[in-house]
């Protein structure tokens, strides 16, 4: 299983990939808040363009999950912090897209469960645990350089050197009708009042946050998603990713 791991001691460990540093390297960001469908356009432009999904979500999910089964305060930044060190929360390739791991283990749906969702706006605002997972999602381009990269502060804080930047938006109330679809699909009772004020209020704690906010980074490519189809929005992306790709093949490129 090809691993990337946060440890005790700080030090990231690298179980390897061996697509290291070679002239092909591509890091691609795509930053937006909840419900601009970042995860499904960031799995569909892998897909064509051929490069490995990196959902830094999950692992800030992971981290909530882990406060709550070791029964953190989500407000002690530090204890979570103390305990990403010693639980791991790990990306596994072996599986496409990549699922996080923790303490080896796949959590699977519970890191999307409403638990984990009322707190994990909290847990993420930490900067001790941003440092952890950003130091992470950093080692894991290294070994997986052709890397689309999905969050909050991929091309803001963590990859700002990224061969390509995009910025997803979406009103609040599109973006909660897109959620309420999805949890009707998979079988959960939904008010969707409850969800938009949900939205609304994560948004406020991740754009207000002082460590790696939620934010247009400067010279990304601002993608307002309420009136294009997903199917839309890919071909934009995939159509500027390879004009990038092609501009550096052929010495254009920065
Ligand atoms: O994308 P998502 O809904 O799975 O993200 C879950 C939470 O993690 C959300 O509150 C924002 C936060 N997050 C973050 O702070 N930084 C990232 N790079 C990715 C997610």
């Amino acid at each position: 299983m090809k691993v990337m791991s946060v440890s005790s001691d700080d030090s990231v460990r690298d179980a390897g990939d061996p697509d290291r540093a070679d002239s092909s390297r591509l890091i691609v960001t795509i930053d937006g808040p909840a419900g601009t469908g970042k995860s499904s356009v960031a799995r569909m432009v892998a897909t064509r363009v051929g490069l490995t999904v990196l959902d830094t979500g999950a692992m800030y999910r992971a981290a909530a999950l882990l406060t709550l089964r070791l029964k953190i305060d989500p407000k002690d930044g530090v204890q979570i912090a103390e305990a990403i060190g010693v639980h791991r929360i790990e990306m596994d390739f072996d599986v496409e897209p990549a699922n996080v791991l923790l303490d080896g283990d796949d959590p699977g749906d519970e890191i999307r469960g409403s638990e984990v969702e009322s707190i994990v706006s909290v847990v993420a605002a930490h900067p001790e645990v941003r440092q952890r997972l950003v130091a992470v999602q950093r080692a894991i381009a290294t070994s997986h350089s052709r890397l689309v990269t999905e969050g909050r502060d991929q091309g803001s804080v963590v990859f700002p050197d990224a061969d390509a930047r995009f910025f997803l938006t979406a009103s609040s109330g599109v973006r909660a009708k897109r959620r309420v679809n999805q949890l009707r699909a998979m079988g959960r009772e939904v008010d969707p009042e409850s969800v938009l004020q949900g939205i609304e209020a994560r948004d406020r704690i991740d754009a207000g946050r002082a460590d790696g906010p939620l934010i247009r980074p400067q010279g990304a490519i601002e993608i307002e998603t309420d009136s294009l189809t997903l199917a839309e929005v890919v071909d934009r992306l995939v159509e500027i990713v390879k004009i990038v790709e092609a501009a550096r093949d052929s010495g254009g490129g920065s």
